[in-house]
């Protein structure tokens, strides 16, 4: 059924610490049956395209990865695994549905290389202000997938939990960034 969504419930609903969230075998289901076609095929267009963007987020992150033994550098190995469970999550919903990820999911791994690479590049800075738009927009995306298509309740308990987690990164990589900053200001007064 379609509802519009509340964000801040949404959130309030998980614990963002957890970053890979169990699976037990009685959850894996097939899942098309008793479904009408023009419900499969938007959740199979949702799926893939949750998927594709997973992977380009994962990638951002790997890609920005330094030796540094700083906090964004264990917060990022923590998104990048959040990120991998994320990824899993919609494979597994694909294959449960019988379908199989988009073929040219290549194009998002490159997006996200260039994207890490380049921010990396750039410096710190970059980084986490690439991690607040990159989040930012996946909250977009999972807002508006979960008010306009019908999911099967266990899709959209597992949509939500990671719609919840981006929301956590957009937090995590906005404090960071604001600490970033505040202490970059004090050395330049000081
Ligand atoms: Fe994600
Ligand atoms: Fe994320």
């Amino acid at each position: 059924m379609l509802r519009p969504v509340i964000l801040t419930d949404i959130r309030s609903r998980f614990d963002m610490a957890l970053i890979r969230t169990p699976v037990r075998i009685e959850q894996v289901q097939l899942r098309r049956r008793g479904m009408n076609r023009a419900r499969l095929q938007e959740i199979k267009k949702a799926l893939r395209r949750f998927h594709s963007f997973e992977l380009l987020a994962g990638t951002t992150y790997r890609f920005q990865m330094t030796k540094n033994e700083t906090e964004p550098e264990r917060v990022r190995i923590a998104a990048m695994c959040n990120e991998m469970t994320h990824l899993a999550d919609f494979q597994v919903k694909l294959y449960e549905y019988g379908w199989k990820p988009n073929k040219i999911r290549g194009i998002f791994w490159l997006g996200g290389m260039t994207i890490g690479t380049a921010t990396r590049i750039l410096g710190i800075r970059s980084v986490l202000k690439s991690g607040v738009w990159l989040e930012n927009r996946a909250v977009k995306h999972y807002k508006e997938l979960l008010e306009t298509v019908d999911w099967d309740d266990d899709s959209r308990e597992m949509v939500e939990k990671n719609c919840s987690d981006e929301m956590g990164h957009v937090e995590r990589w906005t404090a960071l960034l604001a600490e970033y900053d505040k202490v970059r200001h004090l050395k330049v007064a000081g």
